[in-house]
C-alpha cells in the first residue's frame, strides 16, 4: 500500500491544549494540519480538573510576582526564572482572553471570574494562603479544550482524529514533518511541513498507578531522542497527592482549596506537622511526601496503606456546585459519597516537568548552547521551558499550555514566512513499514500486557516519591532486560486495520525508552553533588 502525501505550512502533534492554542494562532499565518491520536476533544487536557492560575485578584488580593514567587519556590528553585516571569506576567491576560472565547468560568456573587485556593499558591511571598485558581467547577480542562477546539473550527484548522505518529523526520539540523499511521485503515501518511509543533502530553503510563490516559505514552518524546534530540529533567516526575485509593483518578486539590483536609489512621491532620503555615495546601512534593511518611510509619487508615482526603465538613451544595467530577467519580468508583464519607487516596503519578528542550517560544533545542532545531517546535507537558522545576504547583499547566502554546504559533508565523516546504524522503517511510511489517510478522514470545505491567510495577516500586541509589541502580538492570524482551513481541492480531495490540507494541517500546530516562542513576547523582539547596520538608511550608 503505497502512503499518502500531504503538504501544510504547519503540522501540529496532539489536541490538547497546547496543541490546539498553537493551532489557532499558526492558523493566521497558514495552513494547519493537528493531528491526534485519539478523536481531538478526548485529550488527556479534558482531565485536568481543578483550575488554571492567574493573579486576578478577583477574591482578595493577589498579584504576579507573588505568582511567580510561589512557582520558583515551588520548584525547589530549579526552573528557569526569566521563563517563570513571562508566564506568570502573561497569566492575567490569557484567562481574560479565554473568557472571551467562551470558556465558561464559574462566578463570584459579582459576576467576576471566581477563583480558590491551590496548593503552594500564597500570598506575600508565602505569608498566607491565596484564591488564585481559576475554575469551571472541576472541569476546567474540559471547558477551555473545547472552547479553542471551536476557536479552531472557526479559524479552519484540519484535523486528522486518530493518527498515530510514528516518525518525525529531521535531516541536517531541520525538520521536515511527520510520518503516522492512519488508524482506521493502517495506511501511512508523510505530512510534510515549513514546521512541526509537538504537543503530544505526558508520559504517566510508565507507572502502575497514575492520573494519565492510557494513551499517555510519551511517543514523540521517544522519537526525538532515537533521533538524536536531548530531553531535559526527565527525573523530575511529579506525584498528586490525592489519587483515588487503588485506581489512581485524579482527585483534585481543589478539593482541599475548597476546605478538604487530610486525615491519618489516628484521626490527626497531619500536614499540620509537615507545613504549620498551609498546612493541606502546600505543593504537592511535599504533601505526597507527608502521606507516604504517614503510611510508612504505620499511620496509614487501619493501619494500611492509605489515607483520608476528609471534606464531610464542606456543605454539599458547595460541593455540588464546585466539586461534581470528583463527587461523581468517588460514587461510581468506590461507592463514597463525599459529602456523607471521607475518600480513601495516595499519591499518583500525575505529572512529567522534564521533556523536550525549548526557549520560551517553543523552538526546540538540540544542545546546552541553546542551538534550536529549524522548524522543530514543543509545548505542553512534552516540552520542558523548564517552568517547574523540580515540582510543578496545580493550575500551573493550563496556564503553561495556553501561555506557551500561543508563543510557539506566534514563533512559527514569523520564523517560516517565506521558508522551504519539508521534504520527506521515501526511505523514511520504508522505514517506518519495515517497523510495522516486523511486529506483524514476528514469531516472538512475549506478550505485550506481561511486559508493560512488569514495566510499571518496577517503576512504581522503585522510582517514585522515594529514590534510593539502591532502587535505582536496580532498575536500570530490570529496564535493560525489559528493553530487550520487547524486540521479542508476537501480536495476536496480525490486521492492518484498527490494530489497537500493534500500536500498543509501539507504545510499550516508547514506554521504556522513557523510563530508562527517568530512571538513571547518573542524573539523580548529578543533581546530588550540584544542588546547592538542600531542602527539608518543613521549609517550604
Ligand atoms: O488537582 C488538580 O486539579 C490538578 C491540577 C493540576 O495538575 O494543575
Amino acid at each position: 500500500m503505497s502512503a499518502v502525501f500531504h503538504k501544510y505550512d504547519t503540522v501540529i502533534i496532539g489536541s490538547g491544549l497546547a496543541g490546539l492554542r498553537a493551532a489557532l494562532e499558526a492558523s493566521r499565518h497558514g495552513s494547519v494540519a493537528v493531528l491526534a491520536k485519539l478523536y481531538p476533544t478526548r485529550c488527556h487536557s479534558t482531565a485536568a480538573q481543578g483550575g488554571i492560575a492567574a493573579s486576578l485578584g478577583n477574591e482578595e488580593p493577589d498579584n504576579p510576582e507573588w505568582h511567580f514567587y510561589d512557582t520558583a519556590k515551588g520548584g525547589d528553585f530549579l526552573g528557569d526564572q526569566d521563563a517563570i516571569e513571562v508566564m506568570c506576567e502573561d497569566a492575567i491576560r490569557t484567562v481574560v482572553e479565554l473568557e472571551h472565547m467562551g470558556v465558561p468560568f464559574s462566578r463570584t456573587r459579582e459576576g467576576k471570574i471566581a477563583q480558590r485556593r491551590f496548593g503552594g499558591h500564597t500570598r506575600e511571598f508565602g505569608r498566607a494562603p491565596v484564591r488564585r485558581a481559576c475554575y469551571s467547577a472541576d472541569r476546567t480542562g474540559h471547558a477551555i479544550v473545547f472552547a479553542l477546539y471551536e476557536q479552531c473550527m472557526l479559524q479552519k484548522v484540519e484535523f486528522f482524529p486518530e493518527f498515530h505518529v510514528f516518525d518525525i523526520v529531521i535531516d541536517s539540523g531541520r525538520c521536515h514533518g511527520v510520518v503516522a499511521m492512519e488508524i482506521e485503515t493502517g495506511r501511512i501518511h508523510a505530512f510534510s511541513a515549513r514546521a512541526t509543533l509537538v504537543a503530544s502530553g505526558g508520559y504517566g503510563r510508565v507507572f502502575k498507578t497514575t492520573s494519565n490516559a492510557h494513551a499517555s505514552t510519551g511517543d514523540c518524546l521517544s522519537i526525538l531522542l532515537n533521533r538524536g534530540i536531548p530531553l531535559e529533567d526527565m527525573e523530575f516526575f511529579q506525584f498528586h497527592p490525592t489519587g483515588l485509593y487503588g485506581l489512581g483518578i485524579l482527585i483534585t486539590e481543589g478539593a482541599r482549596g475548597e476546605g478538604g483536609i487530610l486525615i491519618n489512621g489516628k484521626g490527626e491532620r497531619f500536614m499540620e506537622h509537615y507545613a504549620p503555615t498551609i498546612k493541606d495546601l502546600a505543593p504537592r512534593d511535599m504533601v505526597s511526601r507527608a502521606i507516604l511518611m504517614e503510611v510508612r510509619e504505620g499511620r496509614g487508615i487501619d493501619g494500611k496503606d492509605y489515607v483520608h482526603l476528609d471534606l464531610t465538613h464542606i456543605p454539599r451544595k458547595i460541593i455540588e456546585e464546585r466539586l461534581p467530577e470528583i463527587s461523581t467519580f468517588c460514587k461510581i468508583y468506590i461507592g463514597i459519597d463525599p459529602s456523607e464519607e471521607p475518600i480513601p487516596v495516595l499519591p499518583t503519578a500525575h505529572y512529567a516537568m522534564g521533556g523536550i528542550p525549548t526557549d520560551v517560544d517553543g523552538r526546540v533545542l538540540r544542545n546546552e548552547k541553546g542551538d534550536t532545531v529549524e522548524g522543530l517546535y514543543a509545548a505542553g507537558e512534552c516540552a520542558c521551558v523548564s517552568i517547574h522545576g523540580a515540582n510543578r504547583l496545580g493550575c500551573n499547566s493550563l496556564l503553561d499550555t495556553v501561555v506557551f502554546g500561543r508563543r510557539a504559533g506566534k514563533a512559527i508565523g514569523v520564523d517560516t514566512r517565506g521558508g522551504e516546504p519539508g521534504r520527506i524522503p521515501s526511505d523514511v517511510i520504508d522505514k517506518v513499514t519495515e517497523e510495522i511489517d516486523s511486529l506483524l510478522n514476528s514469531k516472538g514470545k512475549e506478550r505485550i500486557g506481561n511486559l508493560r505491567a512488569s514495566m510499571q510495577r518496577q517503576m512504581m516500586e522503585h522510582c517514585s516519591v522515594f529514590r534510593t541509589e539502591e532502587h535505582l541502580s536496580g532498575l536500570i538492570k530490570t529496564l535493560n532486560e525489559l528493553k530487550d524482551r520487547a524486540q521479542d513481541i508476537g501480536l495476536a492480531d496480525r490486521s492492518k486495520r484498527f490494530n489497537t495490540e500493534l500500536l500498543e507494541a509501539v507504545e510499550l517500546r516508547h514506554l521504556i525508552n522513557l523510563a530508562e530516562a527517568i530512571a538513571p542513576l547518573c542524573s539523580a547523582e548529578d543533581r546530588k553533588q550540584r544542588s546547592t539547596l538542600q531542602r527539608g520538608l518543613s521549609q517550604k511550608g
